[in-house]
């Protein structure tokens, strides 16, 4: 049986100390991984590959001591695996091949979609093997909303209009691609917790791009399935949202449907209003601004200290409101876990 104290506050309860790990603690930041990346020669050769997958997400937990390993992969794996190509250039970010009507979203290839995320559950696997027994691996995917913008719009840096128009010209075709992510993601989690994750967090990392009913509809109904769905399925593994927006009406709509132990915050959301609107039904994790982190020095203490101070009084995990900036020095995260860890809750 595995003693983790992250697996604990993810369930709800108030630990002795608070937990932390950090959203891309694997990555450009760190000398070792792009001493890898140079070696494979790629994004996808990597996350492609176990071996290395493997080592990237242990490199972390080498340097630091986190709470948590995060699976090493991308959200666009899914989007890959059923069909579409992809590509990540240097300096650029991802590229994918788009879908623009229903007659693309029902080409898409469904059939043998899981197998083609062999490696992925390999490394999972692996990894698990490889992992101290008080510390737990985090498995996740993309939510439907986040990867629909992708595969509509192609890239990063788009302004979504392609991805609002689809929903609004043609909303069955549009539902029809949600169905066919839910369903995708359903399983590809499932099996990433089969393999030995042991928590899975969805990224919605395009939540604040919609409000009010077009949030609730596009955001809050799909990430809702895939909970509801795992849950039956796996009903003792925390499950992690993380919506995006710093739109508090939008954010309660999310967590009042109580899918999810855990609501990932971002960096916009204030931790008092989240002590008392959030974390008396779920686990709150977050939400330094990653700027903070890449500055580093008091200022960065002096903000984690008041975000433990603000969400003491129930479950919490520390966490940042987005992922490591890339230029961010590591020795800044050294700092700042350190000071999350030596964080004093009230007795
Ligand atoms: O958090 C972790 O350490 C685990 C690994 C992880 C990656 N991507 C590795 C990665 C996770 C959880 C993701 C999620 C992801 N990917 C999201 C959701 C979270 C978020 O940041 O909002 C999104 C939107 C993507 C899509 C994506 N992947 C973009 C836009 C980019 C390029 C821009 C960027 O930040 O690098 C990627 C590439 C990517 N994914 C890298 C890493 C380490 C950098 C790749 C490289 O080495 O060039």
């Amino acid at each position: 049986m595995m003693n983790s104290l992250i697996v604990d506050a993810w369930k709800g309860k108030r630990t002795d100390r608070v937990p932390i790990w950090l959203m891309r603690q694997a990555g450009r930041y760190l000398p070792e991984y792009r001493e890898i990346r140079a070696k494979a020669g790629g994004f996808l050769a990597m996350a492609y590959n176990p071996a290395y997958a493997i080592e990237i997400t242990l490199q972390p937990l080498r340097r630091f001591e986190l709470d948590a390993a995060i699976l090493f992969s991308d959200i666009l794996v899914v989007p890959h695996a059923l069909g579409l190509k992809l590509e990540f250039l240097e300096g650029e970010g991802p590229k994918l091949e788009t879908v623009s009507t229903a007659k693309d979203v029902s080409n898409l290839k469904t059939d043998g979609f899981l197998s083609r995320l062999d490696p992925v559950m390999e490394a999972v696997a692996g990894v698990r093997a490889r992992m101290p027994k008080n510390k737990a691996l985090i498995g996740f995917a993309g939510a439907p909303w986040t990867v629909a913008s992708y595969m509509i719009e192609g890239g990063g840096g788009h302004d979504f209009s392609k991805i609002k128009a689809f929903f609004k010209n043609d909303p069955d075709g549009f539902s029809a691609l949600i169905d066919v992510l839910v369903r995708s993601t359903v399983s590809y989690l499932d099996a990433q917790i089969r393999a030995g994750a042991q928590a899975v967090q969805l990224f919605e990392s395009w939540a604040s791009v919609l409000c009010g009913d077009d949030f609730r509809w596009c955001v809050v109904e799909p990430n809702i399935r895939i909970a509801k769905a795992i849950k039956t399925m796996h009903p003792d593994v925390p499950l992690i949202g993380f919506p995006r927006t710093d739109n508090t009406d939008d954010l309660l709509n999310f967590a009042a449907a109580g899918a999810f132990d855990v609501i990932g915050l971002s960096q916009g959301i204030t931790p008092r209003w989240a002590a008392q609107n959030v974390q008396p039904s779920a686990c709150v994790q977050g939400n330094l601004d990653p700027d903070l982190l890449l500055r580093g020095g008091p200022e960065m203490v002096l903000a984690s200290q008041n975000i433990c101070e603000a969400l003491d009084a129930g479950a919490f995990v520390f966490n940042l409101g987005h992922g490591v900036i890339k230029e961010t020095d590591p020795s800044h995260v050294a700092v700042l876990i350190e000071a999350v860890h030596g964080f004093k809750r009230k007795a």
